[in-house]
């Protein structure tokens, strides 16, 4: 039996045993196997209901506590997006004026929960057979969605005016999970996608937020997804999703909500509008939503700052501008790099907890923190270093985080 099979859920002994379980803790499980296997449930429902207690406390990070009404298979929840960013898909949608999307591809169903939440008709297709059944039950409170076990490019778009896609981008094989890069390599690839945005579809699609910018067709709009400083996606759409004089956008989600970066060009690396100066003021590390979308030097122009170097995402400006696109540091000294001198800087100012950031420098923040601070006793002190490259120079620029939320 696959570890992740549901069918002994599907019945209502083993609906009702899911149900009563409590918070999955792995210390446990082999007491709990044994105590329920003793009380007479079958070994494949005691594996798939343990199975599945573990999934829902996990997915709890992604569905918070919806996960506990929901059914997941390990990779589904891997892949399945988070139930705030489904929202903004969703968002779009709705706010299109699309009537019927059909999710391409919807894994356990969560960007159809949310756009089914929105109340849109949503057609729901799957091609695996476990991962469809585990989207029909999560879809159930949902009368106007649709789960289909099928091939996207084979799917009746008949009366639909809205697609969504998010393909798999990765393979399994008996070597394991290897993740693919090449937009062509995804299942359904990016050109099926296109064929889709050729009809005059609104078609959104969820890619990896590594796209290189030269893999996006003309014509859409893509949005860089960053929560929290991780970059989670990049967005992509079609006709009536892409905003009018939007073509790139970082949206930055954080404790102070969603904040929106945009550009109304494509990114053109070798024409980049950006001052170079020194480091002085204020150092801003831009969020990664912002360096995916190329849009480092639109901050720097809003920041009143400038790079340090043309290839390296560090900007700096001379006064203090609060802003949800980067994290804000106050330059205290600027150093070249040099370990010895470092060592020695560490020591004189009884440095004991030391943070190193590190862009455009071959070097492993750890091993050089070891270094650093071996053997110059534990100080008290904390400090944080931000190593660089400025043309052919290495410097280490002692900063002081900014609280700025
Ligand atoms: C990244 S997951 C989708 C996750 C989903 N958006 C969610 O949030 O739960 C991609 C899914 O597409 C399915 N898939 C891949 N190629 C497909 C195809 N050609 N037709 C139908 N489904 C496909 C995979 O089985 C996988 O479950």
């Amino acid at each position: 039996m696959a570890t992740d099979a549901i069918a002994p859920l599907l019945t209502a002994e083993g609906w009702e045993l899911l149900a009563s379980m409590g918070q999955y803790r792995e210390a446990d499980s082999l007491k709990l196997n044994a105590s329920l296997r003793k009380a007479g449930h079958s070994p494949e429902l005691v594996a798939a209901v343990l199975t599945q207690s573990r999934l829902r406390t996990k997915a709890e990070a992604k569905f918070a506590e919806f996960a506990h009404q929901m059914l997941f298979t390990q990779a589904g929840l891997e892949q399945a997006t988070r139930l705030s960013i489904a929202a903004l898909h969703a968002r779009r949608f709705a706010e299109a004026g699309v009537q019927h999307v059909a999710d391409l591809g919807c894994g356990i169903g969560a960007d159809s929960l949310a756009l089914a939440s929105m109340d849109l008709r949503v057609t729901s297709v799957e091609m695996d057979e476990t991962t469809a059944a585990c989207a029909t039950i999560n879809l159930m409170p949902f009368p106007t969605a649709t789960v289909v076990q099928g091939l996207a490019e084979e799917t009746d778009l008949t009366g639909v005016d809205g697609v969504w896609l998010d393909p798999a981008r990765r393979t399994t094989s008996t070597s394991g999970t290897t993740r693919l890069f090449d937009p062509e390599a995804f299942s359904p690839p990016l050109s099926f996608v296109e064929s889709l945005a050729a009809r005059g579809l609104a078609v959104g699609v969820k890619m990896g937020p590594g796209i290189p910018h030269e893999s996006i067709p003309a014509g859409c709009e893509t949005q860089w997804v960053s929560v929290d400083g991780d970059v989670v996606e990049a967005a992509l759409y079609f006709n009536t999703l892409a905003r009018d004089g939007v073509v790139r956008a970082a949206a930055v989600i954080g404790p102070h909500g969603m904040a929106e970066l945009t550009s109304p060009e494509a990114y053109d690396a070798a024409n980049q509008d950006v001052a170079i100066g020194p480091v002085e003021g204020y150092l801003y590390e831009p969020d990664g939503a912002v360096i995916r979308a190329g849009l480092v030097a639109d901050l720097a122009r809003r920041l009143d700052g400038h790079l340090l170097d043309e290839h390296i995402a560090y900007i700096c400006a001379p006064e203090l501008v609060a802003t949800p696109f980067a994290r804000a540091y106050k330059v205290l000294e600027v150093k070249p790099f040099n370990v010895k001198a470092l060592k020695a800087w560490v020591k004189a100012n009884r440095i004991g907890v030391l943070d190193i950031k590190k862009r455009g420098m071959a070097v492993t923040p750890e091993e050089l923190r070891r270094q650093l601070l071996t053997g110059s006793g534990k100080g008290p002190n904390k400090a944080t270093l931000v190593l660089t490259r400025i043309g052919e120079d290495r410097v280490a620029i002692v900063v002081e985080p900014i609280n700025l939320h």
